[in-house]
């Protein structure tokens, strides 16, 4: 268990500039899950941590130490990959000793470690296999046993789960879940899939570009979005967008109308910042907060309908505008129909020009 601390992070590749100043606090034993689209440098992150790659300007410091020069060996982290990156010749118990036999660690020692961490991972039936007679979660499995023999501060994980179906990444969720239970370790996690962010991490770093976008814990950012990028990356289905017409303003109050089909609704939402009237403004409302409601004036055009069991989704039109809808209903409206819809009044976000939330930021506890 260790503190880590990035200090303005900076990455170039030739003259092209990555990561544009990072500073970053993580505590001893927290969860930190890197989040952010395809290319904003979350690998790159994260291999600066490991010590895969150079820092161009910064300091890195894990325990309080400098480690922003020292070769991978020297900083006490452990990564594990995507691609799992086992050697195919060496069964799995091999591979868990490969690193300690290279430092001459005692026999014993080894012994010890390799059993734990079979223990722990749930590998004793198959530490004779090689990783060509393992399943992707096995491998995956020996993959992180393999970070786990290391005993480090900080263990990194690059999309761990991405190569594994859909049922075993959940089962390998909650499995890295519960490691970290036990072991309360530090540990920093990139991934593209934002179910995992909120159920694995106690902070999430929501990233774009290279830069920080908003750090928080998951809750917090799916009610106090700082932007309407965050706003849109955290939760499932994404939060959905509508340009709105302003129709006036006090202090801490702007009144806009959504346009439906066939005619416009007014909506009063609190704000603690009132651009210039001419601002174009866009509504944000999640699709867990809008009601089936056929006595609302709103109306929009079903246009497909998911059913997932417990709960449905609808796709709908709105003047021209996409929309989606959860609802927990079993008679749902038909592709074709129209539907009157009510937004929960008080989870409705507001975002300027400048794609800033300006309403008032909605209590975290209250979802
Ligand atoms: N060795 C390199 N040389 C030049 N550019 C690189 C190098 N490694 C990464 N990059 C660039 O840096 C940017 C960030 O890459 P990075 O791999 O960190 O993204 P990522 O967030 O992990 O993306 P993904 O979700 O696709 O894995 C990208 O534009 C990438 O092309
Ligand atoms: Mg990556």
């Amino acid at each position: 268990m260790a503190e880590l601390q990035l200090q303005s992070i900076k990455k170039r590749f030739g003259s092209m500039q990555t990561i544009h100043g990072v500073d970053l606090q993580i505590q001893p034993g927290e969860f930190i899950v890197f989040v952010g689209p395809s290319g904003c440098g979350k690998s790159t992150l994260l291999r600066m941590i490991a010590g895969l790659e150079t820092v161009t300007e910064g300091s890195i410091h894990i325990a309080r130490r400098d480690v922003t020069s020292l070769a991978p060996s020297q900083r006490r982290v452990s990564m594990v990959f995507q691609s799992y990156a086992l050697y195919p010749h060496m069964t799995a118990e091999q591979n868990l000793s490969f690193g300690m036999r290279m430092r001459k660690v005692p026999k014993d020692t080894i012994r010890e470690k390799v059993a734990r961490a079979s223990e722990i991972l749930q590998l004793e039936p198959y530490l004779k296999r090689k990783p060509g007679e393992l399943s992707g979660g096995q491998c995956q499995r020996v993959a992180i046993g393999r970070a786990l023999v290391q005993d480090p501060d900080v263990f990194l994980f690059d999309e761990p789960l991405s190569n594994l179906d859909a049922e075993l990444r959940v089962k390998m969720r909650a499995e890295i879940a519960d490691l970290h239970q036990r072991l309360g370790a530090t540990m920093i996690y990139v991934t593209h899939d934002q179910t995992e962010a909120m159920t694995l991490a106690n902070r999430i770093v929501v990233l774009r570009d290279g830069r920080v976008e908003q750090v928080g814990e998951p809750m917090a950012l799916y009610s106090n979005p700082v932007n309407q990028f965050v706003a849109g990356f955290i939760g499932s289905p994404k939060m959905n967008f509508l340009p709105v017409l302003r129709h006036g303003s006090d202090e801490d109050e702007i009144s806009v109308g959504v346009n439906g089909e066939g005619g416009r609704v007014e909506l009063i939402i609190s704000c603690h910042t009132i651009p210039a009237s001419d601002d174009e403004l866009t509504l944000g409302i999640r699709p867990e907060h809008i009601t089936i409601d056929d006595s609302s004036a709103l109306r929009a055009r079903v246009r497909s309908v998911e059913q997932l069991g417990s709960i449905s989704y609808l796709y709908c039109t709105l003047a021209g505008q996409s929309l989606c809808v959860q609802s927990h209903g079993q008679l749902l409206p038909r592709p074709g129909y129209e539907v009157g819809l009510t937004f929960a009044p008080d989870k409705l976000y507001l975002f300027d020009s400048d794609e800033q939330t300006i309403s008032t930021l909605k209590p975290t506890a209250d979802h």
